[in-house]
């Protein structure tokens, strides 16, 4: 059976149009086009249960992601109400699923692209190249000459070495100096790698003039996962600082590039407010609306961490009889059993933020809980939560490859599960997916977008994402 046969009535599969292709005829994307849409009040929990019950039926339990578009709409609808004046541009870095990547376009943000594929990816997706800046500092050349052939013209930089680059690769191109700022209060720090200090500026941008380049602008990141909002009013200071350097050499500076580092979830769920109210009153006070200078920020966090859910499959275990005071009876319900768990997504896979980004190093995994006992019917499925009363044995979660490194999560607490069942995590949406290897063969989970009747059809979804 092929994905969506056999869907019951309430959950409409459409196919969506088949992956644009780039000039040299390879797919942009990997991903299948498929978009399910939830009637009838049915949420991301039903269509989960229904994903693995299907699974079930097919004999696969392959790992899965559900992308929720609802709350991508969600999240911009926070971040248009507290920055008003920011126009966000998505960091494309941060979860390039198509079907994502059409969403932020719907919602007519920016982009923000890293290299010459993501340009690619967005161009293909029907996104302007006024809507996208080039904000990475170190280029190659070619992916600059590709940029200047298909008209991306905002770049960023930050030495005079990629000033040189972009003047022989790109002579007409608009260009935002990227400041290192004080990044300290961010759980990734971007500055050690990126950023000219403030002392090295106004030589830069003299190299510019000389170099007859343009410069717009300045950019700043104070990395990923802030949790000072201090740190962006400082920043928005200094890049005052450095447009009054760049209008006096005669530059017309206009475009203000706040970066990312803004969350929404977990620890920062309530910053993103705090953060608002400071960075508006810093605009105000140093890019006044009526100074003319254009605000962009580059949000990826923000807008994708709770999209998200994957979903994972026991796929072995071990019970693990520990020695405690020299006491081993192996009795069944004995305080001293430790379960081990294999599953098959993982460190290599999508859950590689826990060793690579450091604003998420630690996921929650819990049991996906579903009786059928009542009636065996699939609409009669209702899920179970976990007991506060159920036992829990101290557990360790790997990953499915054979590195021992690909251990999820250690010293976990949580009811005794089996082979064959499910475990669930959510806000799996920054950083995962587009983070992840293929180590020792195992295939990506497949990604199913979802999204609600009624966002379908308030948003005219149907025209974006290419369905007569
Ligand atoms: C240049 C640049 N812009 C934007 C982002 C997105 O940051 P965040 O996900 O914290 O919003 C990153 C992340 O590394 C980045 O390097």
């Amino acid at each position: 059976m092929t994905q969506g046969q056999g869907t019951v009535s309430w959950m409409r599969e459409i196919q969506l149009a088949p992956p644009p292709v780039t000039t040299n005829g390879s797919v942009v994307s990997p991903e299948k086009y498929h978009i399910d849409i939830l009637d009838n009040g049915r949420t991301i929990s039903d269509f989960i249960d229904y994903k693995i019950k299907e699974r079930g039926l097919l004999d696969n339990e392959e790992p899965f992601h559900v992308a929720n578009l609802d709350s991508i709409l969600k999240r911009h609808h926070r971040w248009i109400t507290n920055l008003p004046r920011v126009k966000p541009f998505y960091a494309v870095k941060c979860n390039n699923t198509a079907a994502v990547l059409r969403m932020m376009n719907v919602l007519d943000t920016g982009f923000d692209c890293a290299s010459k594929g993501e340009i690619q990816m967005m161009l293909s997706l029907g996104v302007t190249p006024e809507k996208i800046i080039y904000a990475h500092t170190a280029k190659p050349m070619s992916h600059i000459r590709y940029a200047c052939a298909h008209g991306v013209d905002k770049l960023t930089f930050d030495n005079e070495d990629e000033l040189l680059k972009i003047s022989l690769c790109h002579p007409k191109a608009k260009l935002v100096l990227r400041i290192a700022v004080d990044d300290s209060k961010s759980l990734v720090r971007l500055n050690s790698k990126f950023g000219a200090s403030l002392e090295s500026v106004g030589k830069l941008l003299e190299r510019a003039g000389e170099l007859d380049l343009e410069v717009i602008g300045v950019s700043f990141h104070v990395g990923s996962g802030c949790t000072d909002g201090g740190a962006f009013r400082q920043a928005i200071a200094d890049a005052r600082r450095v447009f009054d350097m760049g209008n006096l050499q005669g530059f017309q500076m206009r475009l203000l590039d706040i970066g990312g580092g803004f969350s929404g979830a977990g620890d920062l769920k309530g910053k993103f407010e705090e953060f608002s109210e400071v960075i508006n009153g810093a605009l105000d006070e140093f890019f006044p609306s009526d100074s003319g200078v254009k605000i962009i920020a580059e949000p990826g966090r923000f807008y994708m961490e709770s999209v998200f859910t994957l979903a994972m499959n026991i796929i072995a275990k071990r019970v693990v009889l520990e020695d405690m005071d020299g006491h081993d009876d192996g009795e069944e319900d004995s305080p001293d059993r430790m379960m081990m768990y294999y599953l098959n997504d993982g460190m290599y896979g999508s859950i590689s933020c826990v060793t690579y980004d450091t604003a998420h190093n630690s996921v929650e995994p819990y049991p996906h809980r579903v009786n059928t006992t009542c009636c065996g019917f699939y609409l009669s499925l209702f899920v179970q939560a976990v007991e506060s009363s159920e036992r829990r044995y101290r557990s360790v979660l790997f990953g499915p490859t054979c590195n021992s490194n690909d251990k999820i999560t250690e010293d976990y607490w949580m009811p005794e599960c089996h082979v064959g069942d499910w475990l669930l995590i959510d806000n799996m949406g920054a950083y995962s997916v587009s983070v992840f290897t293929d180590f020792n063969g195992f295939e990506r989970a497949h990604i199913y977008p979802v999204v609600t009747a009624e966002t379908w059809h308030a948003l005219n979804l149907s025209h974006f994402y290419n369905i007569c």
